[in-house]
């Protein structure tokens, strides 16, 4: 089973979420993927006009459309593993930055979701969701009063 790891903290091996994903994926076959390495792909102004600009029908750009082009590679990228694991610190009661920034690379309508005939968002990357290992230092749930 060819695995994507999506590695969301800075870290590197000091990160405890990243200490938790060796750990769990010890032993198998897996890709190394750092959300914040310096050649990962960024979601900028041309991918932006792009995207709409095709959902309206409006022209786009030769650098437009060499942008967007660069978003659905990241895509096929994704698509071609059958599982995602995912390792992450919360940052502020969310994600940090970087792997928000990635998912808004990797999140785009028809490429990598749809609606279904009952107009619910559905993936088109295929099946099996992406397995979430999470470091914090707060218990969430705690803090919440639960
Ligand atoms: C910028 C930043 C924001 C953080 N925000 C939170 C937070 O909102 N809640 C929390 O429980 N921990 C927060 N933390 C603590 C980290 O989630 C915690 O230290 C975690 O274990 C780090 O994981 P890592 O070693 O995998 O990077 C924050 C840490 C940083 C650097």
């Amino acid at each position: 089973m060819a695995t994507l790891w999506i590695e969301a903290s800075p870290k590197g091996d000091d990160a405890l979420s990243s200490q938790l994903a060796l750990a769990y994926l010890e032993g198998q076959e897996y890709e190394r993927f750092s959300v914040w390495g310096d050649d990962v792909l960024r979601f900028g102004r041309d991918a932006a006009l792009a995207k709409f600009a095709q959902l309206f029908g409006d022209p786009i750009t030769d650098d437009q459309q060499s942008a967007w082009q660069r978003v659905l590679d990241e895509i096929e990228r994704v698509r071609g593993f059958d599982r995602l694991v995912v390792s992450s610190p919360m940052w502020n009661w969310h994600v940090p930055h970087a792997r928000k920034a990635w998912i808004d690379i990797i999140v785009q309508p028809i490429a990598s979701f749809t609606l279904n005939e009952r107009g619910e968002h559905v993936g088109t990357l295929g099946e099996g969701k992406p397995l979430q290992l999470r470091a914090e230092a707060i218990e969430l749930a705690r803090a919440a009063g639960r």
